[in-house]
Order: C-alpha cells, then structure tokens, then sequence
C-alpha cells in the first residue's frame, strides 16, 4: 500500500465514492439548488462551473483535506520558489518564472533566473521586430516572409497550438508553419510553395538530439543550400532555440542566431521562453507578452488563493476524485471554439507525458490509477463523431467543455447555434432520459405501443455522466495564456496529489532506443536476431518488400 492509501482522507474518499456510485447528479441537484454557487469559481475573463460533478459539499471537504494532507500548498511554495522538485532529474520547476513580474532575484545554482529570463526577452524581442520590420534578410537581400518551426513534441505543440488559437491576432507579417513530424511527406508540402529566399527556419529543440527534428533541419539547410551558392546563407535563415549550445554550433547554427533554454523548463511547459519565438514572429511581440501575462495571471490565482476556491487545484481534485476513486478511464478536452482546435493534441502531452505513470517519487510501485487517458475534439464536429459512446456507452468519460462568451469571428447566428450545443450537451450527459420518460414522449408523438417496445431501451440515456464547464470571455492572447496555464497547475497539483513526479519523461526513451538501433538495421544488411521474433520477421518483411 503505498502512503497515500494510508492517509484518512484517502480512506475516506474510498468509502464515499463507494456510496456516490449509486447516486443521480439529477437527484443531487434536485435536493441543493444552491449547487452553481457552491461549485463555481469565477475569475475576471474565466468561469469554472463542476456542479455537474458526482460530488457533494462533503466530497469537496474531503478532496480539500486531502490535498491538505498531501501538502499540496507547501509543494506549491516549493516549485514558485525554484526548490529541485523533478527529483529524478534533480532540477527545479520554473516555468512560472518565465511570465513572472516581479523583478525580485530568484537565485537557482546561482544563476539570477529573473535576470536570464529578462535578457532572453530583450533579445527575443529585439530578433521578432528586426524580422517583422523587415530589417532581418535573407542571403539576397529579401525580408523574410515565412517562418519554418522544426520541433516536437513540446518544442512543437505548445506554439503551434497557440499559433492556430490566436490565428485572429495575426497580422499576417510573416506566415508561420510547423514541421513535426519525420515522415518526409510533411516537410516536404511545407517547403514546396516556399522561396528559399525568404524562409526563416527556426530549429526548436531542447536537447538538440532529437533524430526527427535533427533529420529535418538536415532537410531544410539540404533544401536552402541548394538553392544557394552564398556560404552565408545558413547564418540567414537559421535559428535556433535549445539549451545545447554545442550541438547547435555543430550542426552550423551561428552562436548570435541561438536561443537559450534552462534545464528548469520542462518541454511541455516551455511554449513562454523562447521555444514560443514563432508564436511571438506571428503575432507581434506585445502580444506574445499578454500571453504571458495571461498565464501570470493563473499563477497568481494559483499561488494566492485558498484551495476551496483555487481553480487549477479544483481540476486536479475532480480528475483524481473522478479517475482514481470512481474509475474513469480516460477524460475528453471538448472546445466549443474553433481557434482551440489543437487543444486536445496539447493537453495530451501535457497530462499524459507528465502524469501517465506508474511509480512513486519515492520508486514504489503505484496500485491505484492515475491518470485517465486525454483525448478530445471540437464539440461540434466531436457530437456527429464519438457523443453517442459519450451519452450511451457503458464507460464513463468525464469531460472538460471549454467555450466563449465572444466568438473572435462573429457570424450572424453562428455563435448561438454553436454556444446552444455547448449547454445542451452538458445538461443532457448529467440528466439523460429514463425510459418513462422515453415511452411517454413517443407516445405522445402517437407512435404504436409495438414500436415504442421496440424503441424505448434504444433511447434510454443514463446521465449522470461527469462534466466541468469553462467559459471565457473570448479568446484572446491572454485569456489564453490563463488556461494554459490553469491546465499547468492542474497537471501539477494532480502530480503531487497522485505521489508521482510529473516533471521527467521516462517512458519515451526505451523506444527512442530501440529505434535508433533498427534504424541501422534498416539502412545496412544485418537484422539483428535479438529481436523477438515478430519484430525481427517484420522488420525482414520490410526490407524483403522494398527490394521487389
Ligand atoms: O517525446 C519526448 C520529448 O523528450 C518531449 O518531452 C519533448 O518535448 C520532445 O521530446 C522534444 O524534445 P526536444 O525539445 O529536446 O527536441
């Protein structure tokens, strides 16, 4: 049993969730119409409702004393003030240093992290307006017109996720496009209609050794030169961001052209340094800044309030009380705003990089389940999809439903048709439809009792199926950077309260491994016979296959 399932809150949650599985949210809110008040936390652009939760004021309490008795605050004091929490990697935890205000040193190994960060700034911003003014050219003399991203994973999703939900703030200076993936087809596409002239690559990495994003910055410096006959042309169309200066310089990136990085930013919480450059070429860079300080504003929610009314501590609470003691398997991120497309994609690697794993901080095997697998959709396009598994399936799917007051794209009635979906769906997933119900609206649709024999079961919906409404204002630069960062802290105080360090990334690197060695097998003539035999028959298939 590992410590956690020893602590009286815990115990206490398990007997609960014993007794909520046999109740109705319908009856919950039939017996306290006071449950939007207790269970919602407005901000000034952001609105949280998780009435539509298996819960009561005595599950809150105890999801509160549990997080209490996890010391999630003292935790949360650790991370702000730059304590080495990844333990397994030995490094702080600073992302929030990155959007801070205050110009108070935060000294981490001894390095004044406020001033690294405000230097990095400078340069960031002094890099995006010599490009957008047109004052950064190309080898022949052009400004440059599009920005090429190489990245992935967090070196890709965060930025190309913000690029696409602030699409409306652009001012189409210059294009943006992301390169991900190493299959060559998507490199390829992108370059295609490009003037090597004009295009600005900019290799986001880390740790500068990640093969997909090595082997298509290889691509792209292959495709300028080729069109090139200035040895000069790399140093004017390549930048880089990472925290491996070496490597960079190796690969032939100019020292003036690289971007640092700091081993207390975890990847997938590095979209505020300068991984997030495309984001600040495309938009501008005052804009960039109000994302931080969107995100600034979550981390001061975050650090100053008391749990009961502490957002990001509420989510992290609901997806244990709904994961870990009732089950769920898996959770769906639902956007009602187009701009939020890739949401889904990027709380995947956000929750599922940091939280999806199976041993303590202290080493000991963990018994109890974490963290419910991530996925989603845009909810409308999502409702003629996968909500019929949603509404009927007999897995429960607690979902997040994210929307906006204001569309960024008014069109006469198309927000109301969209924003009616977005509060009927989260009414229907809780209420559902008894079959009494169900008989009595066919009968008085005059269907024959035959039919509604036949029917009836068909229509039955169980409800009571978990929800949590966000609503913001509109989405904007900084009403984005607060629900980034409101899901950041969420990851977080999920992390801690589940005894899992969320900060490493284990998992990817025994596959990293093996592929590297096949990769050799692939390109040689040898197949190695430590294989298993599936993997080894495959791989020989393969490469029987290529030559006919
Ligand atoms: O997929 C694993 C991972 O290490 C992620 O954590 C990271 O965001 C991604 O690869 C890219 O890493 P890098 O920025 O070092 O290229």
């Amino acid at each position: 049993m590992s410590s956690r399932q020893a602590l009286n809150s815990w115990k206490k949650l398990t007997e609960l969730a014993q007794q909520k599985k046999s109740q109705h949210m319908n009856d919950l809110f039939a017996q306290d119409s006071e449950r939007f008040d207790k269970f919602s936390i407005e901000l000034p652009k952001l609105l949280l409702d998780y009435s539509k939760n298996l819960i009561d004021s005595e599950t809150m309490t105890t999801l509160f004393e549990l997080a209490n008795e996890c010391q999630v605050l003292e935790w949360r004091e650790k991370m702000f003030s730059g304590e080495k929490i990844n333990k397994t990697e030995d490094r702080a935890v600073l992302h929030t240093a990155l959007r801070r205000k205050s110009s108070e040193p935060l000294i981490i190994d001894g390095e004044n992290v406020t001033q690294s960060v405000q230097v990095q700034l400078e340069k960031m911003e002094g890099f995006v307006n010599k490009v957008r003014e047109g004052k950064w050219l190309g080898y022949s003399g052009k400004r440059i017109a599009d920005i090429v991203n190489i990245g992935v994973g967090g070196s890709n999703l965060g930025p190309q996720m913000v690029t696409e939900a602030l699409k409306h703030y652009s001012d189409n200076c210059v294009n943006v496009h992301y390169v991900s993936n190493v299959d060559g087809a998507q490199i390829v596409e992108i370059l295609r209609p490009l003037d090597p002239e004009k295009v600005l690559f900019i290799v986001s990495s880390k740790t500068f050794t990640t093969t997909e994003t090595m082997t298509n910055a290889r691509t792209a410096i292959n495709w300028l030169t080729a069109s090139s006959f200035d040895e000069n042309a790399v140093a004017k169309h390549f930048v880089a961001v990472t925290a491996n200066k070496e490597n960079a310089m190796g690969f032939g990136i100019e020292e003036d052209n690289i971007f640092g990085m700091w081993d207390w930013v975890g990847g997938r919480f590095s979209l505020w340094s300068a991984i997030g450059l495309a984001i600040a070429l495309d938009l501008g860079f005052d804009k960039f800044k109000e994302l931080l300080d969107g995100a600034n504003e979550m981390d001061e929610h975050f650090q100053n309030a008391p749990l009961e009314e502490n957002m990001p501590a509420i989510m992290a609470l609901l997806s244990v009380w709904n994961t870990t003691f009732l089950g769920a398997r898996s959770q769906a991120i639902l956007p009602y705003d187009q701009t939020l497309h890739m949401l889904a994609a990027y709380l995947q690697q956000a929750e599922m990089e940091s939280n999806g794993k199976s041993v303590s901080w202290d080493g000991v095997e963990i018994d109890y389940a974490t963290v419910p697998s991530i996925w989603g959709e845009l909810g409308i396009n999502g409702q003629h999809a996968f909500y019929q598994y949603l509404h009927q399936s007999n897995n429960v799917v607690p979902a997040d439903f994210i929307g906006s007051v204001e569309s960024v794209t008014p069109v006469k009635g198309h927000h109301a048709t969209l924003m009616s979906n977005f509060f009927a769906q989260t009414q229907a997933l809780m209420t559902g439809v008894n079959e009494v119900q169900v008989r009595a609206d066919l009968k008085a649709k005059g269907r024959t009792q035959e039919y509604i024999d036949k029917v009836a079961p068909h229509k039955v919906h169980k409800g009571n199926r978990p929800t949590n409404t966000i609503l913001l204002k509109r989405i904007d630069p900084t009403t984005l950077g607060s629900l980034i960062a409101l899901y950041e802290h969420k990851i977080f105080v999920q992390g801690i309260v589940l005894q899992i360090c969320s900060f490493d990334q284990w998992g990817v690197e025994l596959g990293k491994g093996l592929a590297a060695t096949i990769q050799d097998e692939l390109e040689s003539d040898q197949v190695s016979t430590e294989h298993d035999c599936s993997t080894e028959r495959l791989i020989k298939y393969y490469k029987q296959a290529q030559q006919n």
